[in-house]
């Protein structure tokens, strides 16, 4: 068929539809009528879309900052190198952790996360969290009456509430629910490594 004739005969065919009898009106309309049904739930489903982002976002960015403490990486439960075993006394000697603080949203490299102290007696190392078991205040070391012996001789003491422990970490009187926190150590030719983790203050359980 060429061009022309097929023109032609398109032409017709759509001129037979336009101008064919009621029915085929009826079923124009219908067709109007479905092609309008389908642009108003098209915009009703764009802006049901819209809306639900609109709220949706601010939503989903609270659950992200509720729950991004929950995917962060932990920081503590790592074990650091200290100093070697050579070096250590029966006096405890503090050590400040250093390491990257991640909060939320950010990480800030080589900061402090944490103190502890070391001691070496005999052939036992020892570690002790530097916080208060208590309510998280820092440990001191000095020169204190002993309230067992009523001597005064050097031990850890937590200057908010007077709580009182021996070197070895542990409760000599005061307030404090528990001991000192230990830490675990390694030996590794020589050198001390501690794991240094927080536990919650507060309760008699030495519980991360
Ligand atoms: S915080 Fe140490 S005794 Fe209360």
């Amino acid at each position: 068929m060429s061009r022309k004739n097929r023109e032609t005969v398109l032409g017709e065919s759509t001129a037979t539809v336009s101008n064919n009898t009621g029915t085929t009106n009826l079923d124009t309309e219908t067709k109007k009528g479905q092609h309008a049904d389908r642009r108003d739930f098209i915009k009703v489903a764009v802006a049901s879309g819209v809306g639900i982002c609109a709220v949706g976002a601010p939503i989903c960015a609270g659950a992200r900052m509720v729950l991004a403490p929950v995917f962060q990486e932990s920081q503590t439960g790592r074990f650091y190198s200290l100093t070697t075993v050579e070096t250590l006394t029966e006096k405890p000697q503090k050590f400040a952790i250093v390491d990257n603080k991640r909060d939320a949203w950010t990480t800030l490299p080589n900061q402090k996360i944490g103190s502890l102290f070391v001691r070496k007696v005999g052939d036992e190392v020892q570690a002790f969290h530097s916080l208060c078991p208590h309510a998280g205040c820092m440990i001191q070391i000095g020169t204190k009456k002993n309230p067992q012996t009523g001597n005064n001789e050097e031990m850890f003491y937590c200057p908010c509430h007077a709580a009182h422990f021996s070197f070895d970490g542990k409760r000599l009187d005061g307030v404090s629910p528990r001991d000192l926190d230990s830490l675990e150590i390694k030996i590794d030719n020589g050198k001390v490594l501690v794991k240094f983790e927080n536990f919650t203050f507060g309760i008699t359980e030495k519980r991360s």
